[in-house]
């Protein structure tokens, strides 16, 4: 996965009806460790990282780069939002499109956050780079985040089996524009 390419960053921080999505700081580092070393945010990402080795290896101001937003409900971060090219994917249809990635702290869970912050960075995708398509990996026994999906508009292209569970694989169409 890389950067996602031309788009001016960070741009001002995106506020929606509840929540804002912003840039990075200093003062979010112990929820990217929280987030990292949680098992239950990992049930279906292949495991959490172990705290000691996060401690040592994220850095002071963390998850800084283009397409990563952190969002922030009144004042402090609840969840991490990720828009990566992917450069190399298991999966032909998804090689050099923008993947969409989301890790909510299982406290903020079941209050419709991620579907409000997601369709907030959608929106902002759209702008920024107009008529791209978009995909999303997820384990279709995740279905919390497989009702996500469907909710954010993302249509199945394929399933596939990888890290020994089942995968899908989910593409959203770019936005027609009205003239
Ligand atoms: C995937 C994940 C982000 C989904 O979080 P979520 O809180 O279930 O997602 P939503 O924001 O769509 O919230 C939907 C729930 O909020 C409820 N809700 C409550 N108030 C709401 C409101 N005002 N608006 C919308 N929904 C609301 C909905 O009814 C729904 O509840 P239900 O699941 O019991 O039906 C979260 O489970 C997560 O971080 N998982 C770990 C990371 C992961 O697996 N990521 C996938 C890899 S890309």
């Amino acid at each position: 996965m890389t950067e996602l390419g031309s788009v001016a960053w960070p741009p001002a921080p995106i506020r929606t009806e509840r929540l804002v999505l912003r840039e990075a700081e200093a003062r979010d580092r112990a929820t990217f460790i929280e987030l990292l070393a949680s098992s239950e945010v990992h049930a279906y990402l292949g495991g959490p990282r172990a705290r000691d080795e996060l401690e040592r290896e994220i850095p002071e101001v963390p998850g800084r780069w283009p397409g990563g937003f952190v969002v922030d409900l009144d004042g402090a971060m609840i969840g991490q939002i990720l828009l990566r090219r992917a450069t190399e994917h298991r999966r032909a249809a998804a090689v050099g499109k923008v993947d969409l990635g989301y890790l909510f702290l299982p406290r903020a869970w079941g209050f419709g956050y991620a579907t409000e912050a997601c369709g907030a960075a959608l929106a902002w995708f759209d702008g920024a780079l107009p008529g791209e398509p978009m995909v999303l990996a997820t384990q279709t026994a995740n279905i919390s985040s497989m009702r996500l999906a469907a909710k954010l508009g993302f249509t199945e292209v394929e399933r596939f089996h990888a890290w020994d569970a089942e995968q899908w694989l989910g593409l959203r169409s770019p936005v027609a524009l009205s003239v």
